[in-house]
């Protein structure tokens, strides 16, 4: 019998992260999730996972805090013994107009959404290198890729995630680590719940309707799983949003 695969997704305990995390699981891994919130939140998300066969696990810690990051993936190999699959999904939004923009929220969202792919892949790399074997997906976003006033912060970290994503590749297809991004366009999750008028968007995206949690996932899974051969890529998900 071959083992079980093991798959950590950051920001897991909702939204797309958890939506990942599900589709993986039924796939046969088993799963980490990570989230800053406490355990207790947490637990319906684990208990979701559970139902679909898999093992699952629960740690709380702020993906931007290096320190935290690193003693956190060390207990995980120490407790169970492997990291397969890295889904750096966790992210924050703190829109506004460029010019009205401060350097706190400036920095927040780059600190959290981009800063930390760089401290969870730090501490996660080496044992995916002993393993000679491994695939790291980033979240990035659409954003990432075209640009969008009144988050020149958000996309700024997300472009910076497209480039972690393609250097990385390089750097580490021949370990036989692949390195992708996934670039989500609207997706239905508590993120884009403020959104307002909807019409506006459906009229921009040609399949007219918001993506889903589950829409990204299974691109997520066969960046994971069902292909050995795909590396450095970004993968718009987005309903032909940009075309
Ligand atoms: N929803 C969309 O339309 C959309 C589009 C493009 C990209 N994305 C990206 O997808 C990812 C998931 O987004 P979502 O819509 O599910 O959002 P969400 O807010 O529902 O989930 C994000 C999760 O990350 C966690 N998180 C935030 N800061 C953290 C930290 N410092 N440490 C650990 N966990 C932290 C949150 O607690 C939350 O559980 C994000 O990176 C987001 O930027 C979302």
């Amino acid at each position: 019998m071959t083992e079980r695969k093991i798959a950590l997704v950051t920001g897991g305990s909702r939204g797309i992260g958890l939506a990942c995390a599900l589709e993986l699981a039924k796939a046969g891994c088993d799963i980490i999730i990570n989230d800053i919130c406490d355990a207790e939140k947490a637990k319906p998300a684990l208990d979701e996972i559970k139902a679909c066969g898999a093992n699952a696990y629960f740690y709380s810690f702020d993906v931007s805090n290096d320190e935290a990051v690193k003693e956190n993936v060390d207990k995980m190999i120490a407790e169970h013994g492997r990291i397969d699959i890295l889904l750096n999904n966790a992210g924050i939004t703190k829109d506004g107009l460029f010019l009205r923009m401060d350097m706190e929220q400036w920095e927040r969202v780059i600190k959290i959404n981009l800063t930390s792919a760089y401290c969870v892949t730090h501490a996660v790399i080496k044992y995916m290198m002993k393993a000679r074997q491994g695939s790291i997906i980033n979240m990035s976003s659409v954003v990432g890729l075209h640009g969008n006033p009144g988050q020149a912060n958000y996309s700024a970290s997300k472009a910076g995630l497209v480039g972690l994503t393609k250097t990385l590749a390089k750097e580490f297809g021949s370990r036989n680590i692949r390195v992708n991004a996934v670039c989500p366009g609207f997706i239905q999750t508590a993120m884009t719940a403020e959104l307002g008028n909807i019409d506006e968007y459906l009229k921009a995206i040609p399949m007219r309707r918001l993506g889903t949690p589950e829409d990204i996932a299974k691109v997520v899974k066969f960046l994971a799983l069902d292909t050995d051969y795909v590396t450095g890529q970004a993968i718009e998900v987005a309903g032909g949003l940009i075309i």
